[in-house]
């Protein structure tokens, strides 16, 4: 049994993080998308919010093969990890500008716990300049995202932006 967890913000899940996902599939037995709690000050949606709407646009890829759970986590990655008793940490690499940060991050989790092994999985190039930074930029500047996020997900971004103004955050991907 080789389990996995997926950690990020997912803020929103993009068809980049799916087509990470899908490969993953192939790999392991057991899926754990992790959403890290507390990380940006304004987020688009909630923790809560996003587990729902990866519980959601995950459910077709559910096989007897691969098991995905979707769970918050708080705290340390390697914690995470250990928690869910998972072999891997799966992180996806788009372009040779993520792989400094993903280096670092890699080698500072192994340096902490040596037995879990961080698989990088390269996305699809059709994903290779997405990322939720860039979705929620475009689509509150008013342009579609439906290339590059679930309808589910741009349902909920249309909603959410015509309810309440909203800041997008630099920081994350
Ligand atoms: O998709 P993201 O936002 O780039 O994901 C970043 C994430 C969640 C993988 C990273 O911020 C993380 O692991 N945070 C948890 C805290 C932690 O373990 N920090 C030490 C990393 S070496």
């Amino acid at each position: 049994m080789c389990r996995a967890v997926y950690p990020g913000s997912f803020d929103p899940i993009t068809n980049g993080h799916l087509d990470i996902i899908q490969r993953g599939c192939k790999l392991f037995d057991k899926i754990t998308i992790g959403v890290l709690v507390n990380q940006q000050k304004s987020p688009l949606f909630t923790v809560e919010e996003r587990i729902e709407i990866i519980r959601q646009v995950v459910e077709p890829l559910q096989s007897p093969k691969t098991l995905i759970e979707v769970e918050s986590f708080s705290g340390l990655l390697v914690d995470f990890a250990q928690q869910k008793r998972a072999d891997c940490i799966v992180r996806g690499l788009r372009a040779v500008s993520d792989y400094e940060y993903e280096l670092q991050m890699a080698q500072m989790n192994r340096h902490m716990e040596s037995d879990i092994e961080t698989v990088f999985l390269m996305s699809d190039e059709a994903y290779s300049f997405v990322s939720s930074r860039l979705v929620k930029e475009i689509f509150i500047l008013g342009r579609p995202v439906s290339q590059f996020v679930p309808a589910l997900v741009e349902e909920r971004m249309r909603e959410k932006v015509s309810g309440v103004g909203c800041r997008v955050s630099g920081s994350e991907t």
